[in-house]
């Protein structure tokens, strides 16, 4: 399908390279990174350490394998991972903890970025008791099915001495933390001394076509390689992608705040129609379509015919995001084809 006459208001997966950015990709000096010597890479590693603090930084080909790799690292086979029972990691990576890392994961009630420390300690095991123990915590920076919501510095500041009392890792799943730093002006280093390892992606929002980081010390790191290695990870060339990392950490992040504004205008706009769009803090707007006489297949349907891409999300739940190949006047359609289709 052809979606170039379409606003795409899926997810902000859907962009395309920049002119410039193809141009950085074009030009990047590479090397084979499986032996380690691809400049581009490596350059776009130790930039990303530095970003969060960090000592080492490990290039993935996805958030999934991202994630995936900071779990192994930090639950051993048989032992438990906690996390928000709507978190990416339980929900869209189709069971990888358990499959590729013998991970028992548990999970505390949906409630997106807005979480209680004292209910996530009141969950942790220790050993014995011919019980599983409770080796890491996982948390989203940004929520995705929490409707991009930030979790605040506090909570954030909680969880971790939660975590240090019963000396457990901390994982940020941070595919959108760029969002939450331009939403709620933290710098980035702030969020990366919370956490033992975190994955943070190139391509939610920031533009680039493929590339998340797994970001921790430099022992961490380097057993992430092995892993990644043996999850079929390991990339040749791929300095050209990892160019185009770069080029987006230069141009694409301090520009979120115009597609928080665009959501922001969006949810205003939808929100008096019977559809309860949640204040978007940053660039997703969730729709609870409980109220609506349409359910979110249905919208989805209508609203394509009119050449206007949405995401649903459950039978009542669907999903707007912004990014920058929406435009002021892709918004513009989108508001007057959604309103239209919800007054009807
Ligand atoms: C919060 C979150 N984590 C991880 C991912 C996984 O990224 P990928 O699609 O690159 O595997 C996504 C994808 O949208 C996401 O929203």
């Amino acid at each position: 399908m052809i979606v170039a006459d379409f606003v795409d208001l899926r997810s902000d997966t859907v962009t395309r390279p920049t002119a410039g950015m193809r141009e950085a990709m074009a030009t990047a000096e590479v090397g084979d990174d499986v032996y380690g010597e691809d400049p581009t890479v490596n350059a776009l590693e130790a930039e990303v350490a530095a970003l969060f603090g960090h000592e080492a930084a490990l290039f993935a080909p996805s958030g999934s394998m991202a994630n995936q790799i900071a779990l192994q690292l930090v639950v051993p086979p048989a032992n438990e991972l906690l996390c928000d029972a709507d978190a990416h990691v339980v929900t869209y990576e189709i069971g990888a903890a358990a499959a590729y890392g013998g991970i028992s994961s548990r999970t505390w009630p949906a409630v997106g970025a807005d979480i209680d420390p004292d209910v996530v300690a009141g969950m942790i095991r220790p050993d014995g008791y011919f019980a599983v123990p409770t080796r890491a915590i996982a948390v989203e920076q940004t929520h995705n099915r929490g409707g991009g919501g930030v979790i605040p510095l506090a909570t954030l500041r909680q969880l971790r001495r939660v975590a240090d009392d019963a000396q457990l890792a901390l994982h940020c799943d941070g595919a959108r933390i760029w969002h939450a730093h331009v939403a709620d002006d933290v710098p980035l280093v702030e969020y990366g001394r919370l956490f033992d390892t975190m994955s943070v992606c190139l391509s939610k929002g920031l533009g680039a076509p493929v590339g998340s980081l797994v970001v921790g010390s430099a022992e961490k790191i380097e057993r992430a390689r092995l892993i990644r290695k043996r999850m079929g990870g390991g990339m040749r060339q791929a300095g050209v992608l990892a160019a185009a990392g770069r080029y987006a950490l230069a141009h694409h992040v301090e520009r979120l705040a115009e597609d928080h504004a665009k959501a922001a205008r969006l949810a205003e706009a939808i929100a008096p129609f019977g559809v309860l769009a949640t204040a978007a803090r940053t660039n997703l707007v969730p729709l609870d379509l409980t109220k609506s006489p349409l359910d979110a297949h249905a919208l989805a349907a209508a609203a394509r015919a009119e050449g206007v891409l949405i995401s649903v999300l459950g039978p009542r739940t669907a999903r707007l995001v912004t990014h920058m190949d929406v435009d002021d006047a892709g918004i513009d359609r989108a508001i007057d084809t959604l309103t239209r289709i919800l007054r009807a």
